[in-house]
C-alpha cells in the first residue's frame, strides 16, 4: 500500500506554489496525495503570517494535529511555511506532536527529512533563509488536467515595507536562472498548460539585485515566444519599479494578459511614507495613466490597508478618493495587523479596532459598487475566455477567465477544457460574468 500525503495550504501564491512543488516530490518519492487528512501518513500544514489571524488559524489547526497523532503514532507531522519560519524551533515545544518544521526555503529538501524521521524517529527543522530552488522537481503527472499553473521566478522580498513580515520570513531576494525559467515553461506547456502566471514578491526586481540579465520585460520577451503558451501573467508588482519598458510591453507582447496586481497601499502620501513603500499618490497616478494609454483595456487591481498607525480621518478619504479616481476592476483591503520585528510596531498613533473596521467597510462598500459597474459594463462585448474546467454548478457549467482575469461561467455540452474560446457576455455579476459561446478564440489576449 502507497503511503498518502496531505497538505493543508494557507497563504498567497508562493504557498501555494510551494505545496504544489513538495506534492510533486512526495510524488516521485512514490507517496500519493490523500483527500482527507484522517487517512494521510504525512500531514503537512503550509501556513501564512502577514496578519496576525492568518497566524492564529494556523496555530489553530496545528493544534488539532494532536488527535490524529494518538490515533496513527507512525503519523509525521509537519509545519512548513512562514509561520514555521517565523516561531522556528519553539513550535517543537509548543506542540510536542509535531516533527517537522521547515522554513519556506527549504522545503526542496522535504523528501530526505521525511526519510530521515522515519528511520530515526528524530525531529527536525531546518530554517536556512539563504536556501534556494536549483532545480523542478521531475513531472509525474501532477498537473494532469491543469490549463494554468503558476512558476516562481524569485523568492524572498528586500523592501522591508514598515508594516510587512514577509522580508523576515522569507529572506533576502533571489532571482532563478532565466535558462532553467524557459526550459521549465516549455515542460510546463508540453504538459498542456496553456497559461503561465510568474511569480513573486516582487517580480520586477527580477535579476535587478544580482546585475545579472534578463532582467524582467526581457524574460517576458523569451517566454512570449514560446510555441504553445497562450497566455502570461505575473504578480506581484511593486509600483516602485515599475518601468516603461515593462508598461510598454502590455502593448506588445500577444501572450501577455492585459491585467495587472499594483499595490498602492494607502492613497495618502504621509501614510505612504511611513509605510517605506518609496512613491507617492502622484507617481501611482501617473503609472496608471501610462498602463491606460498602452493598453486601454488593461484591468488593473490593488492591494490596500487601513488603519495603519498615524493614519488620519483625511489620510483615509485620501485612499477612499482613489479608488474613486482609478477605479480598479478589484481590490484586496486589509485592516493593518502589528508583526512583531517590524518597524511599524514602534510608530505613534495606533487606530483602534471599531475604528478599523469601520474604515474598512467603507472602502469595500464603495469598491464593491465599483467592481460592480465594470462587471455590468462588459455585458454584450465578447471576451476572449481560456477554458479552466467545470463551473461550480455542474450541469455542463464551464468556468474560465477572461484575459483581464475576470471569472466567466457558461454552458457547454462538451467539456472544452484548455480550449481558447470567444464568449458574448450575457451579464456582469458581483464576482463573475456570464458568458454564452460565440466562437473559437483569435489566439491573442483580447
Ligand atoms: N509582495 C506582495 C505581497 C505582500 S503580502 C506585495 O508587495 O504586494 C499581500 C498584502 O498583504 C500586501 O500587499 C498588504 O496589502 C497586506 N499586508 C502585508 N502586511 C500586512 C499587515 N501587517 N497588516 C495588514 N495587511 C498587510
Ligand atoms: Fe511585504 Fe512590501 Fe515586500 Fe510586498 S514589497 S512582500 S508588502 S515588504
Ligand atoms: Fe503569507 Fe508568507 Fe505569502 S506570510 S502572504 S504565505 S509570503
Amino acid at each position: 500500500m502507497p503511503q498518502l500525503f496531505h497538505i493543508k495550504t494557507f497563504g498567497c501564491q508562493m504557498n501555494k506554489h510551494d505545496s504544489d512543488s513538495i506534492s510533486q516530490i512526495l510524488m516521485n518519492e512514490g507517496y500519493q496525495q490523500s483527500k482527507s487528512i484522517d487517512d494521510a501518513d504525512i500531514v503537512l500544514v503550509n501556513t501564512c503570517a502577514v496578519r496576525v489571524k492568518a497566524e492564529e488559524k494556523a496555530l489553530s489547526v496545528l493544534g488539532r494535529l494532536a488527535p490524529l497523532k494518538q490515533k496513527k503514532r507512525n503519523l509525521i507531522a509537519g509545519v512548513i511555511g512562514c509561520v514555521a519560519q517565523e516561531q522556528g524551533t519553539d513550535l517543537l515545544k509548543r506542540f510536542p506532536h509535531l516533527d517537522l518544521i521547515l522554513g519556506p526555503r527549504n522545503i526542496h529538501h522535504i523528501d530526505k527529512f521525511i526519510a530521515q524521521i522515519k528511520k530515526k524517529r528524530e525531529r527536525i527543522s531546518s530554517l536556512d533563509l539563504s536556501g534556494q530552488i536549483t532545480s523542478f522537481p521531475k513531472y509525474n503527472g501532477y498537473l494532469k488536467g491543469r490549463v494554468t499553473c503558476f512558476l516562481k521566478i524569485m523568492e524572498g522580498c528586500d523592501n522591508f515595507c514598515s508594516y510587512c513580515i514577509v522580508p523576515f520570513v522569507r529572506g533576502r531576494e533571489t532571482s532563478l536562472s532565466a535558462q532553467k525559467l524557459i526550459d521549465e515553461a516549455n515542460r510546463l506547456v508540453r504538459q498542456g498548460i496553456k497559461e503561465i502566471t510568474l511569480i513573486g514578491q516582487n517580480v520586477n526586481s527580477y535579476n535587478v539585485r544580482n546585475g545579472s540579465v534578463p532582467t524582467f520585460p526581457r524574460l517576458l520577451k523569451e517566454l512570449d515566444s514560446i510555441s504553445g503558451l497562450k497566455r502570461i501573467r505575473f504578480t506581484t508588482s511593486h509600483p516602485k519599479d515599475l518601468s516603461d519598458e515593462l508598461i510598454g510591453l502590455f502593448g506588445e507582447l500577444t501572450t501577455l494578459c492585459p491585467h495587472i496586481h499594483l499595490p498602492v497601499q494607502s492613497g495618502s502620501d504621509a501614510i505612504l511614507g511611513f509605510m517605506n513603500r518609496g512613491y507617492t499618490r502622484d507617481t501611482y497616478l501617473s503609472l496608471i495613466e501610462r498602463l491606460r494609454k498602452v493598453r486601454p483595456d488593461i484591468a488593473i487591481t490593488t492591494d490596500l490597508i487601513v488603519g495603519f498607525p498615524g493614519e488620519r480621518e483625511q489620510d483615509f478619504q485620501d485612499s477612499l478618493r482613489l479608488i474613486e479616481d482609478v477605479k480598479f476592476d478589484n481590490i484586496f483591503s486589509f485592516k493593518y495587523s502589528e508583526r512583531s520585528g517590524t518597524r511599524a510596531v514602534h510608530l505613534p498613533g495606533k487606530i483602534g479596532d471599531t475604528e478599523k473596521q469601520r474604515r474598512l467597510f467603507l472602502l469595500q462598500q464603495r469598491q464593491k459598487e465599483i467592481t460592480l459597474g465594470k462587471n455590468n459594463s462588459l455585458e454584450g462585448t465578447i471576451q476572449e475566455v481560456l477554458v479552466e474546467g467545470p463551473g461550480k454548478r455542474g450541469n455542463h457549467q464551464l468556468s474560465g477567465r477572461t484575459a483581464g482575469n475576470k471569472v466567466v461561467n457558461f454552458f457547454s455540452p462538451t467539456d472544452l477544457r484548455g480550449e481558447l474560446l470567444r464568449l458574448n457576455i450575457i451579464q456582469g455579476c458581483q464576482n463573475s460574468l456570464l458568458g454564452e459561446i460565440v466562437g473559437a478564440g483569435d489566439q491573442k489576449t483580447s
